[in-house]
């Protein structure tokens, strides 16, 4: 199974692909989670980018593409993979329909989670990730066992930067104009899959299981 999630920021694609991974046996591929890892690190990619993102704009194209392409050459990909915040703009969609082909490689999917706007302010203000395994959670929607503590590692959670309000603002205006043409481009491939992206996670999680394998 190979597809991606498509969505605003905020809409519950890496709370879902969490899910996803372990129901089909393949990986998530999150260029936020990449970025946020080289940005921790201080590689130089990392350094490049911090100042893209906590601007809540996005990184340059070629600077993504070349990270997929070396990511999607790696092993574990063979099973099948999501694509979690990526692509993000119509050039990036493009360089991942050649690297496919090249590949020899079809996706199934663009599960397009649709969540309304006063929703994604709500869910982004209240996330809180842990510093150490990226894991995510909400103040009050998705809170861990004990407060400010990973149920997964024990590690300390954290406001992200970009999810203070004014860079949320942001990001969702970048969305809407960079990201959400990829609807139309992926609906005219004929592979979109719509989900309503409200309600309770796991009948989200619901939703898209059905979707994929009906
Ligand atoms: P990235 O990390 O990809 O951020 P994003 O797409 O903005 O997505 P988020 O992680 O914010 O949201 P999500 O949909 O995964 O929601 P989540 O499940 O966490 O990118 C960050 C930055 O990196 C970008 O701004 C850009 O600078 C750069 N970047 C990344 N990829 C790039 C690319 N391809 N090109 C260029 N630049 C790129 O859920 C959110 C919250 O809601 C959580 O607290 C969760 O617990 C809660 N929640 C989830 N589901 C529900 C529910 N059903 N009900 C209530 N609460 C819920």
């Amino acid at each position: 199974m190979r597809f991606i999630l498509l969505g605003a920021p905020g809409a519950g694609k890496g709370t879902q692909a969490k899910q996803l991974i372990d129901r089909y046996k393949i990986v998530q591929i999150s260029t936020g989670d990449i970025l946020r890892e080289n940005v921790k690190a201080g590689t130089p990619l990392g350094v490049n980018a911090r100042s893209f993102m906590e601007k809540g704009l996005l990184v340059p194209d070629d600077v993504i593409i070349s990270m997929i392409e070396e990511r999607l050459s790696k092993p574990d990909c063979s099973n099948g993979f999501i694509l979690d915040g990526f692509p993000r703009t119509v050039s990036q969609a493009d360089a991942l329909g050649s690297l496919l082909k090249k590949m020899g490689l079809k996706l199934n999917a663009c599960v397009y989670v649709e969540v309304p706007e006063e929703d994604l302010i709500k869910r982004l203000s209240g996330r809180r990730v842990c510093n150490s395994c990226g894991e995510s959670y909400h103040v009050f929607f998705n809170k861990p066992k004990n407060e400010g503590v990973c149920d997964k590692c024990g590690a300390g959670l954290i406001h992200r930067k970009d999810d203070h309000e004014d860079t949320v603002r942001n990001r969702l205006k970048v969305y809407h104009n960079e990201t959400h043409p990829l609807l139309d481009y992926y609906t005219k491939q004929n592979i979109v899959l719509k989900i309503d992206g409200t309600g309770d996670i796991n009948d989200i999680f619901k939703r898209i299981t059905a979707g994929l394998e009906a």
